[in-house]
């Protein structure tokens, strides 16, 4: 990566991080944490299971697509629908990232569908607002789907992320701050170019 590159790399990841401070990512996600602490509290876990570089960096990134599109399609488009937000985010992320990073966020849906058409304890574990997410994205994977998706690359970390998606939603959990990743998402960034 030449000098100049990196410099714009570097700056990128400033302009990611902030999107973090923007007014969407403050709010309450789902019922009971922001986005920002969502983001956190993901990563955190997916540090904690000892996840390499580039999923803790998915882990952290995997809503990005929420905080593009709340503020650009909620007043151009009804309540309740479903705005894709793991393709923009995996699309957006694209720019900078590998598909070691891509392509768990671009799953992450589709891990929460698998899961639950194959574990039927793990359906009773979502929150309300996953539960109502859940059918706005398809419902639970028909068999024919889960051996699908089983066959998608990346399928078996973006089910690792989707459980610690699905935890991330603790109120006043402790976590490390934005800037604890940034060395780590600079990092990253040499794998895309
Ligand atoms: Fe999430």
């Amino acid at each position: 990566m030449s000098a100049s590159t990196a410099a714009g790399g570097v700056r990128d990841i400033g302009a990611l991080l902030a999107l973090f401070e923007r007014p969407a990512a403050q709010r309450i996600y789902t019922e009971s944490v922001t986005q920002a602490e969502h983001a956190l509290q993901c990563a955190a876990l997916a540090e904690a299971s000892d996840a390499g570089d580039a999923l803790i960096a998915a882990a952290l990134l995997h809503d990005v697509g929420h905080l593009l599109t709340v503020e650009e399609t909620e007043m151009a488009t009804p309540p309740g629908t479903d705005r894709h937000h793991e393709a923009v985010g995996a699309a957006y992320l694209g720019r900078w990232f590998d598909n070691e990073v891509t392509r768990p966020v671009a799953l992450h849906v589709a891990a929460k569908r698998y899961l639950c058409g194959t574990d039927a304890r793990y359906g009773a574990t979502l929150s309300p607002a996953s539960v109502h997410s859940l059918q706005l994205q398809g419902g639970p994977m028909s068999r024919q789907q889960c051996d699908a998706f089983r066959s998608a690359r990346g399928w078996v970390s973006a089910v690792e992320l989707r459980r610690w998606d699905d935890e991330a939603k603790c109120p006043g959990a402790a976590t490390p701050d934005f800037e604890r990743y940034r060395p780590l998402l600079v990092g990253l960034l040499s794998r895309r170019r």
